[in-house]
């Protein structure tokens, strides 16, 4: 399931225009002068005398054979106005013009890297959201597909000389993550008859275990044996048995007093159960992992880095379906933590999978902190639409290093409120707790707030992705399917962890 390797390399932009190759990519500015060499200011004016490029973002035109210049051909990218570039115009820009590089049968192409401080942004962050950029939007999902066009085999970036030292290690790195994030896409976008929870979990174990991760699985019979019981509620219905990833990252150099847990939910189909969804929501839900391939790419993503931060992580996967086995509405159940939940709706799944896994991890690792990452609420997403997850955090001081991270790689959080006083709508009458508020209102914050009650005095941080971890339509970036999301959020919130 794992992406192709493709290389990204960094080299030097002098006398780029003797620089053999299939595609030449400049990126213009729609109002500022060009920061680019010398050499190819002319070529440059010529593209933005067009009528039909001004460089705004979005537009790109291509010059065949252009003279003077050994490229066959150059592709103007327009990245807009000055002012309201960033690094994530830069990723979309240069994904934009990969897919084009595709569409064409393009097998390689060189950027012109702009002069960053041109542009008032910081030329590590610049160059790294051009590559991301670029690498993810080569990566294509078409293994299913007989017709396709084959993804480009170098991508290089080209800087002034005195930078090329300075970046030398970059370009491995941003691979690195960026890879992670193909991982999880491909796991999120593999379609949920090819992975069951046990089939899921193999792979995840597997590729773990190439990259040096400690493994270990707790099956059907280990679940049992350990009272799971409310992940073994929401498996009951499936005849696919469920499982539980347990992942550790312990290098020598870490401190081992402050072990961070990172939770994923993992539910490989979400058909609501006895509550079954209407068919317009059913479609997508084999989504409903997205959190466990963040979390397991993260992981994997975090040994290759070589990241030193002892890192545990716990992935329940089950597979959530109606059936005459299946948990029903009304029923009680005991959770690992011992507290009986009254199952007031069995489509309100992830909860009860990930409360097991909180409890589970606390108990046995008594982390410093945890943070669990769930396509858990439909609500999330009427309040803050498909690309911003929701944060929630009694940590005020967690929840900003993660907005933070969420900044850095526009893998955009809003912290969202976790008050006292909605704990009322959990209640039940004759159990400790209901797996759904009282309220059709407060989706999202009931959730949030159950989670909390397993997390009990732990540092702990949620992160609602059902909003961003999925997308229909193809974006800059990305193509439809999985989008990976969380995977270079949790690698930067990892990597400036003290
Ligand atoms: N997996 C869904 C949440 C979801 C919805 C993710 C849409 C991605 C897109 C979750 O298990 C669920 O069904 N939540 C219910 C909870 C409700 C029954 C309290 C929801 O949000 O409707
Ligand atoms: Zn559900
Ligand atoms: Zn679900």
């Amino acid at each position: 399931m794992e992406g192709e390797f493709k290389v990204l390399k960094i080299s030097s932009s002098h006398e780029i225009e003797k620089k053999q190759t299939e595609m030449l990519v400049i990126p213009v500015c729609e109002d500022s002068e060009s920061s680019h060499p010398d050499s190819l200011a002319n070529i440059i004016q010529q593209a933005l005398s067009l009528k039909e490029f001004k460089g705004a973002e979005n537009e790109a035109v291509v010059f065949f054979a252009p003279l003077g210049l050994k490229a066959k051909q150059v592709m103007f990218a327009g990245i807009g106005k000055k002012d309201s570039i960033d690094e994530e115009t830069f990723r979309k820009a240069c994904g934009s013009a990969i897919k084009k590089c595709i569409q064409k049968e393009v097998q390689e192409a060189i950027f012109i890297v702009p002069c960053a401080s041109k542009l008032d942004l910081e030329p590590e962050r610049m160059l790294s959201a051009m590559m991301e950029g670029a690498y993810l939007g080569n990566h294509q999902f078409d293994k299913y597909k007989k017709s396709k066009h084959p993804s480009l085999l170098k991508i290089e970036f080209a800087v002034s000389d005195e930078l090329t030292d300075r970046f030398s290690g970059l370009a491995q790195k941003i691979k690195t993550i960026c890879d992670g994030t193909i991982l999880a896409r491909e796991w999120v976008t593999i379609p949920s008859n090819l992975k069951r929870p046990e089939e899921f979990a193999g792979e995840v174990v597997k590729l773990a275990e190439k990259e040096g991760l400690k493994a270990s699985v707790l099956d059907h019979k280990a679940l049992k044996s350990n009272k799971f019981g409310a992940l073994l509620a929401v498996s009951a219905g499936s005849a696919s048995k469920p499982r539980v990833v347990i992942l550790e990252h312990y290098p020598v150099t870490a401190d081992k007093d402050k072990t961070l847990a990172l939770a994923g939910k993992g539910v490989t189909f979400d058909s609501g159960g006895i509550n079954l969804k209407p068919f317009d929501s059913l479609d997508g839900m084999k989504m409903d992992m997205a959190g466990a391939a963040a979390v397991a790419a993260t992981m994997i993503t975090a040994a290759r880095l070589k990241l030193p931060v002892r890192l545990i992580a716990i992935l329940p996967i089950v597979e959530n379906m109606p059936s005459g086995s299946a948990t029903r509405p009304g029923d009680i159940i005991t959770s690992f933590s011992g507290k009986t939940i009254e199952i007031g709706n069995t489509d309100a799944e992830g909860r009860l999978i990930l409360a097991d896994a909180i409890s589970y991890v606390i108990k046995n690792y008594t982390p410093h902190t945890i943070v669990d990452i769930a396509t858990l609420t439909g609500a999330c997403m009427v309040a803050l639409g498909e690309k911003i997850a929701g944060l929630f955090s009694s940590d005020d001081q967690l929840a900003k290093t993660i907005f933070e991270s969420g900044i850095r790689t526009c893998e955009r959080c809003w912290k969202m409120p976790l008050p006292e006083d909605y704990k009322e709508l959990l209640k039940s009458e004759i159990a400790d707790i209901r797996n759904i508020g009282n309220s059709k209102y407060g989706g999202a914050i009931a959730a949030a707030l159950f989670l909390s009650d397993f997390a009990e005095n732990t540092r702990w941080a949620h992160i609602d992705i059902a909003g961003p971890a999925y997308i229909k339509k193809e974006s800059p970036y990305c193509t439809a399917g999985g989008t990976g999301f969380g995977v270079r959020l949790l690698c930067d919130w990892i990597e400036n962890w003290r």
